[in-house]
């Protein structure tokens, strides 16, 4: 038998076309297997810019990811204050290392312009977007996303304010819970997402800063939970007012009455919800079901507070 010296040239290249055509078809397979669990849908930023939700927002990126929509006056506003809180505890790693999301399940009321006003209500930073589209993408999107059963616009009780926190490059994702504590979430997210081993000690104190609303009682708790996203004592204005000596300068039934139905007095006009809605005229204090027990507990805390003494869980 005669062997050729060497490899024909003709057939080398065959083989390298072979090769390159698999290591293609691999590449393919890799990209329509996360493509088809995440959709490439376009979507349409609070900018009016249009991007594709698989190559744009989420292609080896780290995501916070929710769903929201703007005429909710239920649980969306303390969602989205918090993760407002979130982002600034988050700081420079928002826009560089991780990015947030908040989907319209609302599309044909939320028009980019909607949504660009209600960013700008809750002093959204750099690094988040609000994304609007067809009705029919964004039903898929929170179907691949697993967010699907935890909305439903025609019934805001049914609303699970849920986050989908992910890394697409390894594959990561995790659900929670968007009410959450805001430093909680954020440790979370850092943990979570860029990872905090570099520095074991900083994990620890970041963790550390989470854990005192503990020894604060129910309505310590409470306060920082449901109200410190939108509201401090003594530490000036944020989405809301300041309540520092807000039990001294309120009628107590009234006081306990507007934390409890704060959109029942503004329906029912009464004069002081009405001047502070004008006021604060850009978020409407959402009621967010409180009992009755929550209520003292809250006002009991906020009493206590305006007293003196002060203590970690005043807010940021
Ligand atoms: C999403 C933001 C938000 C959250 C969360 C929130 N508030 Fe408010 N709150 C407001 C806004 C805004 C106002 C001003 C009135 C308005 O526009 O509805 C307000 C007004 C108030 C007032 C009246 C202040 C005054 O001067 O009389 C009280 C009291 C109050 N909030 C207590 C609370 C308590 C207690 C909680 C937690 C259980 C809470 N709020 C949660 C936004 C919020």
């Amino acid at each position: 038998m005669h062997q050729p010296r060497r490899t024909p040239p003709a057939i080398a290249l065959l083989l390298g076309a072979v090769l390159a055509a698999l290591l293609f078809a691999a590449s393919i397979e890799r990209r329509t297997e996360a493509a088809d669990r995440f959709p490439n849908v376009p979507l349409i930023t609070q900018d009016g810019r249009t991007v594709r939700f698989y190559d744009d927002l989420l292609k080896g990126k780290a995501v916070v990811i929710n769903m929201i929509y703007t005429s909710c006056k239920d649980r969306c506003p303390l969602e989205t204050a918090k993760l407002a809180q979130v982002q600034r505890l988050l700081a420079d790693h928002v826009g560089k290392d991780i990015f947030f999301y908040s989907i319209t399940i609302d599309p044909e009321f939320d028009s980019p312009e909607v949504l660009r006003a209600y960013a700008e209500k809750f002093h959204v930073g750099p690094g988040w977007l609000f994304l609007t589209g067809q009705r029919d993408d964004i039903t898929l999107l929170q179907k691949r996303l697993g967010l699907y059963s935890m909305t439903d616009a025609a019934n805001p009780d049914g609303h699970q304010p849920s986050l989908m926190i992910g890394n697409e490059g390894t594959g990561a994702w995790m659900l929670n819970s968007a009410v959450d504590n805001p430093r909680f979430l954020a440790t979370t997210i850092r943990n979570f997402l860029i990872g905090w081993t570099r520095d074991p000690a900083d994990g620890r104190r970041s963790y550390s800063t989470a854990a005192p609303i503990a020894g604060f009682g129910a309505g310590g708790y409470l306060f920082q939970s449901k109200c410190a996203a939108c509201h401090t004592i003594g530490g000036g204005d944020r989405i809301g007012p300041d309540l520092s000596g807000v039990t001294e300068r309120r009628d107590g039934r009234w006081l306990r009455r507007f934390i409890q139905r704060p959109d029942q007095l503004l329906a029912e006009r009464d004069p002081i919800a009405m001047a502070l809605h004008a006021q604060y005229n850009q978020v409407q204090m959402p009621n967010l079901r409180l009992g009755d027990a929550d209520v003292e507990a809250l006002v009991e805390y906020m009493t206590r507070q305006a007293n003196g003494k002060p203590g970690p869980a005043r807010g940021r």
